[in-house]
């Protein structure tokens, strides 16, 4: 999730600000507010609270969070800093290096981008200070979200009203590099581990973290898919705006999977169900006697040999941990399992194995394509991955 922090001063284009808030949330993206005391003139915390979602910060010392210093955490948590609306006395400020509030410490101590998009009176606004100080933030990486043309608050016409609320979130959308290219989808992930009760103390289970399918998840329902996550047990938290269904065993997963088939357009199978579950489950702890014991386990249902022969428009992704051989063997798979991609990756190689926070995959298309993509994270590789699911 794409986090910004948005600066509202006191411009009485102020008012518009609740309706840039509520755009961006509706995009996905987190947005922490701060309000300058100018600003709260205008518009109340309270209203921009309730649309955020989150806090809205007005005062430099909030004894709230003491062992917080607020200024800083929120600086570093910006993937973009936006001031909508930003006054001639903000930019002055900022223009100078004055830092005597909450908003002009907290961009001074960014290294995010910072979007401006300027309001007010188009004398203001053209007056050579305010335009100095706007070349001045220029040349220091600012951004500008220029003022539009029209009737002002003051009852002038000319330039300074605050861009479009529409543009000034695509601008944010755009900078922050927010794809929303899956809206409307609906897309049916796995991820995870299952267990396999021996009895009601010992189960057989895998290394699976599920944070490749978690990873995928999150990608997918942040460029707007409807994502329902099958999960098995891991201890991960469910990403924002993702229906997550627990499973334990991989029988339960392929029933679960299944039912769900039915109402999605695509299945990313990052799951690593149990290939053999014990014939019985003893219903008492089994005691220990003589020197060992045997197990006896049968196979599971194939869960993509079980959907996929149906898929019809569907687009199925699977996935390949493998040891060796991993073209071969991630060939064989994408075939029998009538699949229209295979994600293969060699759990040996450094930054590709199970827990890690990255992956080095190589994916091969049902049409003969292979491509690397070299090493990443597991939330750049789920980009990665669904950005060819969808081309
Ligand atoms: N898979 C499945 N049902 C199973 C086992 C695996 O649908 N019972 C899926 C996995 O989620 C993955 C793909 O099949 O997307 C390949 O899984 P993998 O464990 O690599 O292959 P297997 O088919 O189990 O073959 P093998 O264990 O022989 O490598």
């Amino acid at each position: 999730m794409k986090h910004v922090v948005m600066g509202v001063t006191g411009s009485i284009a102020a008012y518009k600000a609740c309706d840039i808030v509520s755009g961006l949330r509706k995009k996905g993206v987190d947005v922490h507010v701060i309000l300058t005391k100018a600003g709260a003139e205008i518009i109340t915390p309270l209203a921009l609270e309730t649309m955020s979602s989150n806090p809205v910060i007005t005062d430099m010392f909030n004894r709230e969070n003491p062992w917080e210093v607020e200024h800083i955490s929120l600086a570093k948590l910006a993937d973009l800093f936006l001031i909508a609306p930003a006054t001639a006395n903000f930019m002055g400020k900022m223009a100078s290096g004055i830092a005597d509030d909450m908003l002009t410490t907290t961009v001074m101590a960014t290294k995010a981008p910072v979007l401006i998009a300027p309001a007010m009176n188009s004398n203001m606004y053209l007056n050579p200070v305010v335009q100095a100080n706007m070349d001045a933030l220029k040349k220091r990486g600012c951004e500008f979200i220029d003022p539009a043309v029209g009737h002002l608050a003051c009852g002038d016409e000319g330039v300074g009203k605050l861009a479009d609320v529409q543009d000034i979130i695509d601008a944010v959308l755009n900078r922050l590099n927010v794809r929303r290219d899956m809206e409307g989808m609906k897309v049916l992930v796995t991820a995870g581990p299952t267990r396999e009760a021996i009895d009601p103390v010992r189960y057989i289970t895998n290394h699976s973290s599920g944070k490749m399918g978690y990873a995928i998840a999150e990608a997918a329902a942040e460029r707007g898919a409807e994502v329902t996550l099958i999960s098995g047990p891991v201890s991960l938290k469910t990403p924002e705006g993702v229906k997550r269904i627990d499973i334990v065993s991989s029988g339960e997963l392929c029933d679960t999977v299944v039912e769900q088939f039915e109402h999605c357009d695509a299945l990313i199978m990052a799951a690593a169900p149990a290939d053999f579950t014990p014939v019985t489950t003893a219903s008492e702890k089994i005691k220990k006697q003589g020197t060992g014991m045997t197990l006896e386990l049968t196979s599971t249902r194939d869960i993509l040999k079980t959907v996929a022969p149906n898929k019809g428009s569907r687009k199925v992704m699977g996935f390949a941990a493998e040891t060796q051989n991993l073209q071969q063997n991630a060939l064989k798979k994408l075939s029998s399992k009538n699949l229209d991609f295979i994600a293969a990756n060699d759990v040996t190689a450094e930054g590709a194995g199970f827990g890690v926070d990255t992956n080095i995959i190589t994916l091969y298309g049902a049409d003969g394509s292979e491509e690397h993509s070299g090493k990443l994270s597991k939330r750049d590789a789920a980009d990665w991955l669904l950005d060819r699911l969808m081309k």
